[in-house]
C-alpha cells in the first residue's frame, strides 16, 4: 500500500498543525479545567474545511481524501483531545451518513451547511439499556400518516447539547424474527425532541454529551435516511468510517503525550544527568514511538481502503483497537516519565491519560472490535 501523501493531504496537514498548535493548544488545558464548550474553535474549524473534510465541494465539504481527514483529525486531537471529537462526530457520524443515504433534499438543506460548520450533527444509536448490543434498542418509529412518530431515549450523545440535527436509529418493526430498523434526521426544536444537561466525564471535558429524549416527535417521511428496515446497516457503515477518526483522534493524544514527555525527559535530570540518558526512560520513549506509528500505519491503511470504496469493517476495527489501547500505554508512560509532576493537573500529561482513556470505549468498546475482528476473519 503506498503511503505517500498527496500535495492535497500534505496542504491539509500542515494547515490543521499550524492551527492546532498556535490556537488550539494553549486553550487545552483551560478548556478541560473550564468544562466549556470551545465555540470558537469550532466555529474556525468549520472556517477552515475541517467539518466536511471527505464530503464533495459542491455539498459543502473540502472535497478531499478520508485519510487527508485522518491527518487533520491526529492533528487537531493532538492540540485537543474534545476538540478532536467534536469534529469526528460531525465529519463521521453525520456527514458521511448523510452524504452516503440521504436524499438530495437532505444533502441540499442539512448536509451542505453541516459540513460546511454553519450547523452542526450528532448521531443517536446508544441508549441508557443498550450501547454495545445496539440492535437491541427500546426507541420505536411508528408509521403515522405521511410521517413517523418517534418514542425513545438515546445517551452519551457527543455534541447533542450543541448539534442542529441527530440522525437517530428507531425499530420500525419488532414483528419478525430479525428486529427492523430505520435512522431518520431529526431538527432541534421539533416538538417532542428534547435534552437535559450535559454529562460530567473522566476526560474530553469540552466535547459536550447529553441524553435525547423522543417523547411523540413527529418526523416527516422525507427526513428518513435510508430505506425503511435498513437502519441498522447504515448505523454500522457508518461506524466503520467512525471508527477512523476516533482511531486518529488516539493517534493525537498519543503523540501529544510523547512529545511532552520526550521534551521533559531532556530537561529535567536525576543522578547528574537528563533522564532521558537512562535507559529506564529512552527504553519507554522508544516504545510509545513505536506503538504509536504501528497504530498510525494501521489507520491509514483503514482510510486507504476506505478511498478504494472497499469494505474496511475489519480494518477500522482493528486501527481502532490498537490505536486506543496504544494511547492508553502511551499516556500511561508518558505520566511515568513526568513522575510526581505527571499527576499534576499543573502538565498537560494526566489531561492526555484521562482524554485517551474514552477512545477504548465510544463508537464500540475494545471488545467489540475484537468481535467485529474475529467474525470477519471466521466467516470466511
Ligand atoms: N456494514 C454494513 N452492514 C453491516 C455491518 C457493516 N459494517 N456490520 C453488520 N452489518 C449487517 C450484517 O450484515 C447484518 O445484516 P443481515 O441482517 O442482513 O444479515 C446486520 O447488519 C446485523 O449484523 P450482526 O448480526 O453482525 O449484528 P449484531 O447484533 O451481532 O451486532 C455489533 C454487531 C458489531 C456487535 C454491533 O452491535 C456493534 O457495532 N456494536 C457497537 C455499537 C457502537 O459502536 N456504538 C457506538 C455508538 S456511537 C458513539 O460512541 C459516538 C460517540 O460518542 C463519539
Amino acid at each position: 500500500m503506498d503511503f505517500d501523501l498527496s500535495e492535497e493531504e500534505r496542504l491539509i496537514r500542515d494547515t490543521a498543525r499550524d492551527f492546532a498548535q498556535k490556537e488550539i493548544a494553549p486553550k487545552a488545558s483551560e478548556i478541560d479545567k473550564s468544562g466549556r464548550w470551545p465555540a470558537e474553535i469550532v466555529s474556525k474549524m468549520g472556517e477552515l474545511g475541517f467539518m466536511g473534510v471527505a464530503i464533495p465541494e459542491d455539498l459543502g465539504g473540502g472535497g478531499m481524501t478520508t485519510l487527508a481527514y485522518a491527518l487533520a483529525m491526529e492533528e487537531i486531537s493532538a492540540g485537543c483531545a474534545s476538540c478532536g471529537v467534536i469534529m469526528s462526530v460531525n465529519n463521521s457520524l453525520f456527514c458521511d451518513p448523510v452524504y452516503k443515504f440521504g436524499t438530495p433534499e437532505q444533502k441540499r438543506d442539512v448536509l451542505t451547511p453541516t459540513a460546511q460548520g454553519k450547523l452542526l450533527g450528532c448521531f443517536g444509536l446508544t441508549e441508557p439499556m443498550s450501547g454495545s448490543d445496539a440492535q437491541t434498542m427500546a426507541t420505536n418509529a411508528v408509521k403515522s400518516g405521511d410521517g413517523w412518530v418517534l418514542n425513545g431515549a438515546k445517551n452519551w450523545i457527543t455534541n447533542g447539547p450543541h448539534a442542529d440535527h441527530i440522525i437517530v436509529f428507531a425499530v420500525t418493526d419488532r414483528s419478525g424474527p430479525k428486529i427492523k430498523h430505520t435512522a431518520f434526521l431529526v431538527k432541534k426544536g421539533t416538538p417532542g425532541y428534547t435534552q437535559n444537561a450535559h454529562d460530567h466525564k473522566l476526560g474530553i471535558h469540552g466535547a459536550h454529551s447529553c441524553t435525547v429524549f423522543f417523547e411523540n416527535c413527529q418526523v416527516s417521511d422525507a427526513m428518513r435516511v435510508g430505506g425503511v428496515g435498513d437502519g441498522f446497516k447504515v448505523a454500522m457503515a457508518t461506524l466503520d468510517g467512525g471508527r477512523i477518526g476516533i482511531a486518529s483522534q488516539a493517534l493525537g493524544i498519543s503523540r501529544a503525550a510523547l512529545e511532552a514527555a520526550t521534551a521533559y525527559s531532556k530537561e529535567r535530570k536525576s543522578f547528574g544527568v537528563p533522564i532521558a540518558q537512562h535507559q529506564a526512560i529512552s527504553f519507554m520513549i522508544a516504545d510509545m514511538a513505536t506503538e504509536l506509528d504501528a497504530a498510525r500505519l494501521l489507520t491509514w491503511r483503514a482510510a486507504k481502503l476506505k478511498d478504494a470504496g472497499v469494505r474496511h469493517s475489519t480494518e477500522s476495527a482493528q486501527a481502532k483497537l490498537y490505536a486506543s489501547e496504544a494511547a492508553t500505554r502511551i499516556s500511561h508512560k508518558a505520566l511515568q516519565i513526568f513522575g510526581g509532576y505527571g499527576y499534576s493537573t499543573e502538565y498537560p500529561a494526566e489531561r492526555h491519560y484521562r482524554d485517551a482513556r474514552i477512545t477504548e470505549i465510544y463508537e464500540g468498546t475494545s471488545e467489540i472490535q475484537r468481535i467485529v475482528i474475529a467474525a470477519n476473519l471466521l466467516k470466511g
